[in-house]
Formats: C-alpha cells, sequence, structure tokens
C-alpha cells in the first residue's frame, strides 16, 4: 500500500506554506524558521506587472471607498458582502477573490469586534458602537489587489476608537520600514513596538503576505519580529502589511465554521491592511482610497 500522505517534497512544502495564512493548524505546523522559508520562491514583478498591481489595488480601494457609507446601525454584514460583490463584479469588471478560495463562502471578509479575522459575512446586524474591519481582495487581469479598513457603526467606544488608531498607525510605521535592503523582520518589530507601547497585543497566527498573480504568495510577512532579520525586501516585489491588533491578549480561536477566528478572551481586535509595492527607493502603496491619493 502507498502512504495515505505524499511524501514530503518541496513543491508540496511550498503550498502548504501558502495555505499557511488561512490554516491555523498549517501555522502552527510550520511556524516559520529561517532555514525553511530560504527555500520558497518570493517574486519580482516586472514594471508591466507592476502597472497591472496598481490597477488592482486602486479597485480594491475604490470597494473600501464605496462601502464606507453603508456601514451602519441594522445593517446586516451580508448585505455589505452582497454590495461589494455586485460593485466588483458589475462596476468593476474584477473577481473577488474571497469567494470559494479555499471554499469561503462569500465575497468579502467582514470582523466585527473581538473577531480577528476571516469574518463570514451573514445575518448579523450591526449595532451603534460596533467596530468592524472590511477585507476586500479583487482580482483584475490576473493580479490581485488586498487591501481592509476599520469602520466605526455609529459612535464607538473609547477603546474601539483608540484600538483602531494603535492599529491604523501600527500598519504605517510598519510600511514606512519597507525600502530595498530593508528585512521583513524590521517591518515586523516597527508594528509590535508601537502596538505594545500602547499596551495591545499582536496576533501571531496570522500575517501578511506576497501577493501578485497568487492571492498568498510567499513570503510570509510577520507583523512581530526583530530588525534586520529575515528575508531581505528587494524593488518589485509585492506584499501586505495587515496586523492585527487586540486590546486585551494575543490569543486566538479558530471557529467551527472553519474560517473566523476570534480573540481567546473576547477583547476587542482591529485590523487595517494595505499592498505595498518595494520601489528602488522606498514603498508605493498600491491600495490607497481616494482621499489619500489626492494629498
Ligand atoms: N483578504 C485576506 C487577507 O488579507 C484573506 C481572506 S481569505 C478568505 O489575506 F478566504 F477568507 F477570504
Ligand atoms: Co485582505
Ligand atoms: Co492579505
Amino acid at each position: 500500500m502507498p502512504p495515505k500522505r505524499a511524501l514530503y517534497t518541496i513543491a508540496a512544502h511550498q503550498q502548504q506554506c501558502r495555505d499557511h495564512y488561512v490554516n491555523r493548524a498549517g501555522a502552527r505546523a510550520i511556524a516559520p524558521k529561517a532555514d525553511r522559508l530560504s527555500s520558497m520562491s518570493v517574486t519580482i514583478k516586472t514594471p508591466d506587472e507592476q502597472e497591472k498591481m496598481r490597477v488592482a489595488g486602486r479597485l480594491a480601494a475604490d470597494v473600501l471607498d464605496m462601502i464606507g457609507e453603508h456601514v451602519k446601525p441594522g445593517v446586516a454584514t451580508e448585505e455589505l458582502d452582497a454590495i461589494c460583490h455586485r460593485y466588483i463584479v458589475g462596476t468593476l469588471d474584477a473577481i473577488p477573490a474571497p469567494l470559494n478560495y479555499r471554499g469561503f463562502p462569500k465575497s468579502i471578509c467582514t470582523s466585527v469586534n473581538h473577531v480577528v479575522c476571516h469574518g463570514i459575512p451573514g445575518e448579523r446586524t450591526l449595532k451603534n458602537g460596533d467596530i468592524v474591519n472590511v477585507d476586500v481582495t479583487v482580482i483584475k487581469d490576473g493580479f490581485h489587489g488586498d487591501t481592509s479598513r476599520m469602520f466605526y457603526v455609529g459612535q464607538p467606544s473609547v477603546i474601539g476608537e483608540r484600538l483602531t488608531r494603535v492599529c491604523f498607525e501600527s500598519m504605517w510605521v510598519g510600511i514606512r520600514a519597507i525600502k530595498p535592503g530593508a528585512r521583513l523582520g524590521d517591518i515586523g518589530h516597527a508594528i509590535q513596538t508601537h502596538a505594545e507601547k500602547s499596551r495591545f497585543s499582536i496576533v501571531r497566527e496570522y500575517c501578511g503576505h506576497g501577493i501578485g498573480r497568487i492571492f498568498h504568495e510567499d513570503p510570509q510577512v510577520l507583523h512581530y519580529g526583530k530588525p534586520a532579520t529575515g528575508l531581505e525586501l528587494l524593488p518589485g516585489m509585492t506584499i501586505t502589511v495587515e496586523p492585527m491588533v487586540n486590546a486585551g491578549k494575543r490569543d486566538v480561536r479558530l471557529l467551527t465554521d472553519g474560517w473566523t477566528v476570534v480573540t481567546k478572551d473576547h477583547s476587542l481586535s482591529a485590523q487595517w491592511e494595505h499592498t505595498v509595492l518595494v520601489t528602488d527607493t522606498g514603498f508605493e502603496v498600491l491600495t490607497l482610497g481616494s482621499a489619500d491619493r489626492a494629498a
């Protein structure tokens, strides 16, 4: 009898690593070690591919610009999903990447309050004081743009507002660490330091990622780490920075739906995400909203 599981191969390992982002068990099993990651492939985008990433990124940001006014008390998260789906497919002529991605049933992720990430849109209606992350990934002309923002539903609590702001700042200090010659640990360290300064915690089991023709490419972009460690950034790489910051402890739990990640202690959690290109001199954020593009 042949063994049930394929023997270990580099290809299988690389696939497993790509699966990592959405597979907590896998994340534990393949906890990143520099020696194993070194065999993985990181793609460098050509100028032509970079332009396609720019287009995909802008469209993903357009979806978030569009959905903001719909995020209000009384709306069900599945209504937000339906609106985004119609807009992505109908108006943008693009593909919502999450839909059917490893069995994910909807076109966006909506993560409310203590939901850390990968919340599945459903009948739950938003109420005043909720904080919600809307995470949008579109495919246009074969390339992915991935971005998420926090939205306040009505008036946020003091802690909800502070967590959302510190998470936003953490994402940006991470992005500002991006330049050729910098290393992934520099990004993670900047993010972690900023969040922990406010006595918040960084989720470890999920991370940012390379992105391009493939939704979750190498490398893994951890939101914690040590300066001057990890992969060196090179011009033409495209990665996401998407820290998940908890008001309480960093531990998370996966619900039985196989997707929804929540804080173990039920404390609030926030996340922001941009897709970023490493340029010759620094970085270019590909998923800026219209307000930030104007600035
Ligand atoms: N958009 C998420 C990310 O930032 C991934 C969602 S995967 C899904 O990488 F299947 F849950 F949609
Ligand atoms: Co995302
Ligand atoms: Co992402």
